[in-house]
């Protein structure tokens, strides 16, 4: 017999079978239950979808109470000790690791539309001398749609994969570009030698030297970084993806929208507010009194907490390997000493044990970065980067959904009811 729920309505006495498929009711199936013909229907109530599936997806898998995160079924451990940031976006955008040939194939396809089109650099240098680089980001990704228009032709599948080659292989040209126009620095091309991190590094930090050799501990550092990013699954950004791809807009714009929700700070920005909450308290003897104003509610312990992992996020623990790994190279992140402790009087409180409030992914991310010499407002330029692949994963799995339609939430109109104009002159 086929999993039901049966709902009995009170106020008519009715019984309804819902189907339970997959753990889920379908929200659509409580329409039918109806006090009168005219009745609209019964709806669900989930303001912030926090107990809401918008899709059914294969992509990122997440087991919040056991702290355990799979990108198409491999765990992050395992991508994060032998893959590559590359690999690991083969695997998320299709499905499947590559074979040698296939990577291949896709790395010189990566490689080959890595440079920006000479009119986005000129309208980079539009911008302010200080502007925020994640300003430059998403209004620049933005502006590649007006570079491809073919890109709108959404439902094309090559067209598609080609928008995904170049989006990948573009953003970090445009993160370098944004970082050296706030710094005043001339622009530098890419260096198709290098690999995918190495060639990030050279754009951003190449000086006179005539060829830009990265260092291989902070080269590979950031490709682990960057596969802890690539995904994870319908978070405000992904979802933001979705939601304005499903208007049948081109990648570009979709983006660009996913990267403007990326950028709040109790989003992709949380790894620069930890930063500022770090220099902000400033000694370890102040760290007593930040929690008890935390708990007080006068602000949040940035990079702690979850919406969906009621325990250690494992993103967490592997940045907190890879950066005693970095700091071995850049020398130690004075500020480290702070966040541990941090972590550890949190980890003991009641406040955020009941709460099961864990260090996230963007607690000791920003220290690296800021070892590596990135300046703070970088850093959720450097989310973004690897985001672009679990973003156009989800653009293209939702575009293949047939159950998927334009994203369309209904509301519980509280408002006024229905009233008659009232001329300026008779307002009180
Ligand atoms: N510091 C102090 N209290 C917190 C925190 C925090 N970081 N996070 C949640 N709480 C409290 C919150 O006040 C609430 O307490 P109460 O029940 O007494 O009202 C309870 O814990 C539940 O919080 P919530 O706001 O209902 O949880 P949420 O699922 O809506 O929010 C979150 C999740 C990530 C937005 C939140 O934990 C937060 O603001 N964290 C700090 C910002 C941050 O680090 N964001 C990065 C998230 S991971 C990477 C990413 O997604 O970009």
């Amino acid at each position: 017999m086929a999993d039901t729920l049966t709902i009995t309505d009170n106020r008519t006495g009715k019984q309804y079978e819902i189907p339970v498929e997959q753990g889920a009711i379908r929200a659509m199936d409580l329409r039918q239950i109806r006090t009168s013909p005219d009745d609209f229907g019964l709806m669900t109530y989930d303001p912030a979808f926090q107990n809401t599936a918008s899709c059914r997806s294969r992509i990122t898998f997440i087991d919040g109470d056991k702290g355990v995160l799979l990108y198409r079924g491999y765990p992050i451990e395992q991508l994060a000790e032998a893959s590559t940031y590359l690999e690991t976006a083969y695997l998320i955008l299709f499905g499947e690791l590559p074979t040698s040939a296939q990577l291949d194939r896709w790395t010189r396809e990566i490689t080959l539309h890595t440079m920006l089109h000479e009119n986005i650099k000129k309208f980079m240098e539009g911008f302010q001398y200080d502007a925020h680089p994640m300003g430059i980001f998403l209004s620049t990704v933005g502006a590649l749609s007006t570079i491809y228009p073919d890109a709108k032709r959404i439902q094309d599948e090559e067209t598609r994969r080609l928008q995904i080659l170049r989006l990948i292989a573009k953003v970090p040209s445009i993160a370098a570009y944004a970082y050296r126009h706030s710094i005043g620095r001339p622009y530098i091309y890419p260096d198709n030698d290098l690999s995918f991190t190495g060639n990030f590094l050279n754009m951003l930090f190449k000086m006179t030297e005539l060829k830009y050799r990265p260092h291989p501990v902070l080269e590979r550092a950031l490709d682990v970084l960057f596969i802890l990013h690539a995904d994870h699954e319908q978070n405000c950004s992904t979802s933001a993806m979705r939601g304005i791809g499903s208007s049948q807009a081109d990648p570009y714009s979709s983006l660009a929208g996913a990267a403007a929700a990326l950028y709040g700070p109790l989003h992709g920005g949380a790894n620069e507010a930890v930063l500022r909450m770090l220099r902000e308290i400033g000694t370890i003897k102040k760290v007593p009194d930040f929690i008890t104003r935390v708990k007080r509610g006068e602000g949040r312990l940035m990079g702690f907490g979850h919406r969906v992992y009621k325990s250690y996020d494992p993103r967490a623990r592997i940045i907190k390997q890879t950066a005693d790994l970095v700091f071995e190279v850049t020398g130690r992140n004075p500020l480290l000493d702070i966040a541990l402790e941090l972590e550890r009087i949190a980890l003991e409180d009641d406040y955020f044990v009941s709460r099961k409030l864990y260090p996230n992914v963007d607690f000791y991310s920003g220290l690296i970065y800021q070892a590596m010499g990135f300046p703070e407002d970088m850093f959720p330029v450097l989310f973004a980067i690897p985001r672009t692949a679990g973003w156009l994963a989800q653009w293209d799995e939702m575009l293949r959904d047939t159950d998927q339609k334009i994203a369309r939430p209904r509301q519980i109109y509280t408002g006024a009811a229905l009233r008659d104009y009232v001329a300026r002159d008779e307002r009180k």
